[in-house]
């Protein structure tokens, strides 16, 4: 297995580059995005419970767990994710509109995101474990087709490399050609990560890819004192 990433992502406030047209409410450009952590639990939680917890109540836990971690009541699951979240042991890029959380994309140290669908065809092919994952997307209902998604698979990436970067793998399902619900997109597409520059290396599921890329370590630059500002 890849070994650990130098560090994990911190919490750093930032307005992505919105590379979309605005569509509806204010549009790409008036959405920030920040780190699910202690401080944005609140916003992550407010749109869970918006969505009923999620897929029947699994905020968001079932890929940090374990083969042998059995089904729990959704109220565990959400003990468990925040717990998680408390202790940094869950990633996500959240965005925000306002002070309202509208979606995100699950990343993270591959330790820390255990469990991937399709399971068995994925360990039959496998070389070495990348060092992270890009697991699930989850947008507001109210706010799908505006690129939420795309951007916020940008800023998990930002925070990859903001973390000293790595080989990062996801999961997505090629729907080229097909319709598929949005309710199993939660790997994302296909073409959602070749436009970030991944590259597809087999197949593990009709549809399901495994994707890969090595994101490079953000570099620091100098601010306007000359000072060595943080990526
Ligand atoms: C799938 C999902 C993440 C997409 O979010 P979104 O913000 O609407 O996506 P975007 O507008 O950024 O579009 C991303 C890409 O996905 C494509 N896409 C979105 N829904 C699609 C669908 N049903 N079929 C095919 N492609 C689709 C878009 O066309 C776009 O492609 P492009 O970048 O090549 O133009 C969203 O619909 C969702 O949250 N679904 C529920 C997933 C879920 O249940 N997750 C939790 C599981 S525990």
């Amino acid at each position: 297995m890849g070994g650990r990433p130098r560090s994990t992502p911190s919490s750093p406030k930032v307005r992505p580059a919105a590379t979309s047209q605005p569509r509806g409410h204010g549009g790409l450009a008036a959405l920030t995005s920040e780190a699910l952590s202690p401080e944005t639990w609140p916003a992550f939680a407010r749109l869970v419970e918006k969505h009923h917890g999620i897929f029947g109540g699994c905020w968001c836990i079932s890929f940090h767990l374990g083969p042998d971690e059995g089904k729990r009541t959704p109220a565990q699951y959400r003990a468990m994710k925040e717990a998680r979240v408390r202790d940094g042991q869950a990633h996500a890029a959240l965005v925000f509109d306002g002070p309202d959380a509208v979606g995100w994309c699950q990343f993270g140290p591959t330790a820390e995101l255990p469990n991937i669908k399709s399971r068995k065809a994925y360990d039959e092919g496998r070389g070495e474990l990348p060092e992270w994952r890009v697991t699930c997307f989850f947008i507001d209902r109210e706010r799908r087709g505006e690129g939420i998604a795309n951007l916020a698979l940008r800023e998990a990436l930002r925070a990859i490399a903001r973390a000293g970067g790595g080989s990062v793998e996801a999961y997505p399902e090629d729907v080229a050609g097909r319709k598929v619900s949005r309710s199993f997109l939660w790997g994302g597409t296909l073409r959602m990560f070749e436009k970030e520059g991944f590259r597809k290396t087999r197949k593990i599921g009709l549809h399901r890819w495994v994707v890969v890329r090595q994101i490079p370590p953000a570099r620091a630059t100098r601010g306007p004192n000359g000072q060595l500002d943080r990526p």
